[in-house]
């Protein structure tokens, strides 16, 4: 018996309501403009509505799956997530009844900072290699939130990547080599009682590189493909630069460097949805392939190497075959309409809608509606969160 090909049949993102271009925010902050858009490659950053979060731009995303696809088999949901709702509840509970889920399906919640998603997409593997006629939803679905005034500020950003893993799948085949690297650093994380993030920036950024390179060098030693034998990279963008710096470092470590301009533009392709959106965290190195699925050059056959890295830090390097028809599964138009609806707001309105440091204990709060969104995160009620479909 062969063993049938294992990947993604479908692949979709939702982001928030509203946006904030870094041009302002910039002005807001007395600096040069260009230190964002050229210098950590970010032009704008996606906020969420205050009836908004993680559990309405997941289900949001998952809803077009659903729509499109057979998801006859469908019993395992996975929601990975960094800015989680609840210490002990998977958002993915919410999202399972909003989106009208028999009760016949497990889910449960990964967490380990950017990498869960990628994370999640393993395990997702492992179910359907077991039950190839079972069928897993991925959910990978961020907030990023920094303080206000602190150097990740433009940075912030939200989004959520909805995939479905099963056997014989349309869009993208996931090749069985993959390479992984764990260290114990101190590089950013997020007590219970924070919203916002804490992080060592700089070192964030050595943390990464170095990891690179650790999870590469597993990937080759467990028949991973060579170098040149890879027709496009995809990396965790926490702001696009970042991926720029992770390629020129592994061009160095194969002996193949290249001058930064030509890196720039050999990533440009990927780098297109994470300029605009902002750091989505676990979303972000799926929204760096969506960029490059999406974009005009034909893909088929080809293979891309993605990389994802969840700060403290687990990082996994692994590679996909985008498949012949890859095309009529994609999601372009509903992806450029999204961003295009997103209402722009100023810098104090942006204030205003930021959290700020600790996390809320209301237990009632009535959101407005403001979300054109098909799903609202409508308030708190007795300290249960409570969620409905708006009918858009
Ligand atoms: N024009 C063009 N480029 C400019 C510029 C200007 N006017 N002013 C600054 N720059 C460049 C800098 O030279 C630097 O480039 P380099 O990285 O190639 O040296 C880049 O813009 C960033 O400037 P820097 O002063 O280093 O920024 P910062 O100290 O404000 O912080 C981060 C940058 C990424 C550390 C910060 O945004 C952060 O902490 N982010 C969150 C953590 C994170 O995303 N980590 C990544 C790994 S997970």
């Amino acid at each position: 018996m062969t063993t049938p090909a294992l990947g993604i049949q479908d692949i979709t993102f939702a982001t928030a309501h509203h946006r904030l271009d870094l041009d302002l925010l910039a002005q807001h902050l007395g600096i040069d403009p260009a230190k964002f858009s050229v210098g950590i490659g970010q032009e704008a950053m996606s906020l969420p509505a205050e009836d908004e979060d993680v559990v309405t731009m997941g289900a949001t995303a998952a809803a077009r799956i659903l729509a499109d696809n057979d998801v006859e088999g469908l019993r395992t949901l996975i929601f990975a997530t960094e800015s989680g709702i609840d210490q002990s509840k998977a958002a993915g509970v919410h999202v399972a009844a909003l989106l009208g889920l028999p009760a016949q399906i497990r889910v449960l919640e990964t967490k380990q900072a950017c990498y869960s998603g990628a994370g999640a997409l393993q395990l997702a593997l492992g179910v359907v290699a077991r039950h190839p006629e079972e069928k897993v939803l991925v959910i990978a679905s961020d907030v990023a939130r920094y303080d206000l005034d602190s150097p990740g500020e433009p940075t912030q950003g939200a989004a959520a990547v909805t995939f479905l893993v099963q056997a014989d799948p349309a869009l993208l085949e996931v090749e069985p080599a993959s390479g992984v690297h764990t260290a114990d650093v101190p590089d950013f994380w997020r007590p219970n009682h924070r919203v916002t993030a804490l992080v060592e920036g700089k070192f964030s950024i050595s943390a990464y590189m170095d990891a690179l390179e650790g999870a590469w060098e597993d990937y080759r030693a467990h028949g991973g493909a060579a170098f040149e034998e890879i027709d496009a990279f995809c990396y965790h963008q926490p702001f696009t630069m970042m991926a720029v710096k992770a390629h020129q470092r592994l061009r160095r470590h194969v002996g193949a460097s290249l001058p930064k301009a030509q890196v720039v533009e050999e990533l440009a392709p990927t780098v297109g949805y994470n300029r605009v959106v902002g750091n989505s965290y676990t979303a972000s190195v799926f929204l760096a392939l969506l960029a490059l699925l999406d974009g005009d050059a034909d893909l088929t056959g080809q293979r891309i190497g993605i990389f994802s890295y969840g700060s403290g830090a687990v990082s996994e390097f692994f590679s996909v075959r985008v498949l012949p028809g890859y095309r009529a599964h994609l999601h372009r138009a509903e992806h450029a309409a999204q961003l295009a609806a997103r209402e722009p707001v100023d810098v104090p309105r942006y204030r205003e809608l930021h959290p700020g440091t600790a996390v809320s204990d209301a237990e009632q709060q009535a959101n407005p509606r403001v979300t054109a969104g098909p799903y609202r995160f409508v308030g708190i009620e007795g300290g249960v969160r409570r969620y409905e479909a708006t009918g858009a």
